[in-house]
């Protein structure tokens, strides 16, 4: 069985095939950050025209590096929501035409699914259950894994995504976009211990985030920096590198408490933000610490990708789910909050 999956919810234009073994044929990504770049942040109505302008080539590349031609689809698996509106519309336009064309069957595939399965397409796999941090430009949420369309929200972030206060810091820094690997990369040259910033813990045992006062303070500090005349790289380095270990603290700490309080031993990472090195290292020394198994999915499938979207639509299918062209897409996902 082959399995074509599209993710086209944010600004990047993927595409992937799949087999029933879950084995990556092929899996294609095109960015669009060039194109976002000079703005600092993503522009919705640029995003969806230029899905429009790559999803036909990026299936047909595809299709050439898995040798492989649109008569060998068995089923489309493709992004159904939440995301920006307009760029979920051509990828799900896209393939409920391809599906109605071909005659074979697609499915739409939650985004959050995506990135909770994504371990998967990885040699080594968790068993259910698992505790999953999802944390991307758009979410941050801890959820219990308990089968491959078994999820419950445990907690998620009240105010900003990690990933966005990431953005916005390289925003007001002017480091540019996206702002989560540039900021990190200032992080790996300066010291996460020279400047005292809030770590928002809430109430006792929530499992739900908070990162707008970390954002607000960081955002201050810089501000009286640049009052007194400027901030020098060691400064720069310095501000990120305390501000990613702000996040890294409470993301590591809350998912533990998570383990704990749902006596699961397993943790999976997923979404953009598990690409950055610091969390996967501190992740990985703490959960050896407390006899946690970590299961990390590469670094290219930790952000937006077609293989995630085909593997979890392809569990649905397994388990009966069918698309009908009546769909719709949708913003906000029914996982989340
Ligand atoms: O999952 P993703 O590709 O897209 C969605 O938001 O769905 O995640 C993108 C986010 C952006 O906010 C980006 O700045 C962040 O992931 N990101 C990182 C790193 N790489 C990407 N944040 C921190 N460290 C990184 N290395």
């Amino acid at each position: 069985m082959i399995v074509l999956g599209i993710e086209t919810s944010c600004d990047d234009t993927a595409a992937a095939l799949l087999d029933s073994e879950a084995s990556i044929l092929a899996n294609v990504v095109s960015s669009q950050d060039l194109i976002h770049q000079r703005f600092g942040g993503i522009v919705p109505e640029l995003a969806s025209r230029r899905h429009m302008e790559s999803i036909t080539l990026i299936v047909k590349e595809s299709l050439d590096l898995a040798n492989l031609t649109l008569a060998d689809l068995d089923l489309i698996s493709v992004t159904r929501g939440p995301g920006l509106l307009g760029s979920l519309l051509v990828g799900f336009s896209y393939a409920k035409s391809l599906s109605y064309t071909l005659g074979i069957p697609f499915v739409g595939v939650d985004h959050m699914a995506g990135h909770l399965l994504s371990v998967f397409l990885e040699d080594q796999a968790p068993s259910f259950p698992y505790i999953a941090l999802i944390v991307s430009g758009g979410t941050t949420s801890l959820f219990k894994v308990e089968g491959y369309c078994q999820f419950e929200l445990l907690g998620a972030t009240r105010d900003d995504a990690a990933g966005e206060s990431f953005d916005k810091i390289a925003r007001y820094l002017q480091l540019g976009y996206p702002g989560g690997p540039v900021v990190s990369n200032h992080a790996d040259q300066g010291d996460g211990t020279a400047l005292s910033l809030p770590r928002a813990w809430l109430e006792e045992g929530s499992l739900d985030f908070s990162f707008s006062g970390l954002k607000t303070s960081t955002m201050n500090h810089c501000h009286r920096l640049k009052q007194q005349g400027g901030m020098a790289e060691n400064q720069i380095d310095d501000t990120c590198a305390s501000f990613q270990q702000a996040v890294i603290d409470v993301l590591v700490e809350k998912t533990v408490k998570a383990t704990q309080l749902h006596g699961i031993n397993s943790v999976v990472l997923g979404g953009g933000v598990s690409a950055n090195s610091s969390l996967r290292q501190q992740m990985g020394r703490r959960c050896a610490a407390d006899g946690l198994s970590l299961y990390l999915p590469a670094v290219e499938n930790c952000t937006d990708n077609g293989a995630m979207i085909a593997f979890a639509g392809l569990q649905q299918f397994l388990g009966g789910d069918r698309g009908s062209f009546g769909d719709d897409v949708y913003s906000r996902s029914p996982l989340g909050r």
